[in-house]
């Protein structure tokens, strides 16, 4: 099995507690009040600094709260901060959804302990900067700490203009996304003419395309490493719905299907952090608890990729 990032938690402890203390509504609701293992962390290449491994993807919350309201985004924010999480990916949507977006980032409780990643995703220059501008109205800050080009969208007219609000300390580190295998190609040659400080990409073991070229090659230039679509936005859970997760899965400390994906993600030394998303503050803590415990090595890998295959 591969390297042990960090002491196996606690569903058992809690329910172990829980159990004794004959409390079935802690149960219902145990770790967010019992965390208390810290996430572990992976350093940012260019820095040194220290990135918590899980991160919040936080599309679906955000595209939802015209009709659910900001309260799960905040609730699953909470839960990612309980646990010493602090990345959040941002996309921008339009200017009422990201009013309200921008207040639950500016609540005292929460500023100030995040890493905020965004993005501009627009064809066009002055759109571009248009949009960076509100998005750091919306947001309420000057500074983010990740600013990417989203999907390579234009990237050729918006790069120069990132790079300079890097060097204006708008942006403390600066990157590109893509979340399709088609678009590797061009990420891959972006990252050798540009040497952005992020990759962000989308990898999971039944789209594992990344781990050919572009995993290896951010490893070699020093970059850091964001994942997207570890569940493939979902489609994941269709495939594996209704199969028994296999015994051997316990030789890596997973437990469920989300983790079975996510330690497959987090087992490759290139990944710096793997953006989950959710609307579920129990599915982010089960997606948390992914990041302890013990790892698949190569050839369990395999099996994970091939018995997947099978579904
Ligand atoms: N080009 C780009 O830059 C790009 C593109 C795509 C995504 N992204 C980033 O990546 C993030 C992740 O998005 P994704 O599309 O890749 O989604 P994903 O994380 O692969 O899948 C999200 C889906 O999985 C479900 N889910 C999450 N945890 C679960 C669990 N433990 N058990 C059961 N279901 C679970 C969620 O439903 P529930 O709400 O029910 O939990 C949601 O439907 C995005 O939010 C965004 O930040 C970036």
């Amino acid at each position: 099995m591969g390297e042990n990032y960090g002491e196996k938690p606690k569903p058992s402890r809690r329910d172990f507690v829980a159990q004794a203390l004959g409390l079935g509504a802690l149960l219902a609701r145990p770790a967010r009040l019992l965390a208390q293992e810290t996430l572990p962390t992976r350093p940012i290449p260019s820095t040194g600094e220290a990135l918590p491994v899980v991160g919040f993807g936080s599309s679906k919350p955000v595209l939802e709260s015209p009709t659910e309201g900001t309260e799960p985004i905040a609730n699953v924010i909470r839960t990612l901060l309980e646990y010493g999480g602090r990345v959040i990916d941002t996309s921008p949507r339009t200017e009422a959804i990201d009013r309200d977006f921008g207040r639950v980032l500016q609540d005292p409780e929460l500023t100030g302990r995040l890493f905020l990643a965004a993005k501009i995703n627009t064809d066009g220059e002055q759109n571009g900067i248009d949009q960076w501008r509100q998005t750091q109205r919306l947001f309420g800050r000057r500074t983010v700490d990740l600013l990417q080009v989203e999907s390579l969208r234009d990237v050729d007219l918006h790069w120069p203009n990132v790079r300079a609000w890097k060097d204006s300390g708008e942006a403390r580190y600066i990157g590109v996304t893509v979340s399709a295998n088609a678009r590797h190609g061009s990420m891959e040659t972006f990252m050798r003419e540009n040497s952005p400080d992020f990759l962000h990409v989308n990898y999971s073991p039944l789209e594992n395309g990344a781990e050919d070229r572009l995993l290896p090659l951010a490893r070699d230039m020093g970059m850091a490493v964001l994942i997207n679509r570890p569940f493939m936005n979902g489609s994941y859970f269709g495939r594996v719905a209704g199969k028994e997760l296999p015994s051997w899965a316990a030789e890596f400390d997973c437990e469920t299907w989300a983790q079975f994906s996510l330690k497959y993600v987090l087992a490759n030394p290139a990944v710096t952090c793997v953006l989950t998303e959710t609307t579920n503050p129990e599915h982010m803590e089960e997606n948390i608890q992914a990041a302890f415990g013990r790892f698949p090595d190569d050839a369990t890998r395999g099996r994970m990729r091939e018995l997947l295959r099978s579904f």
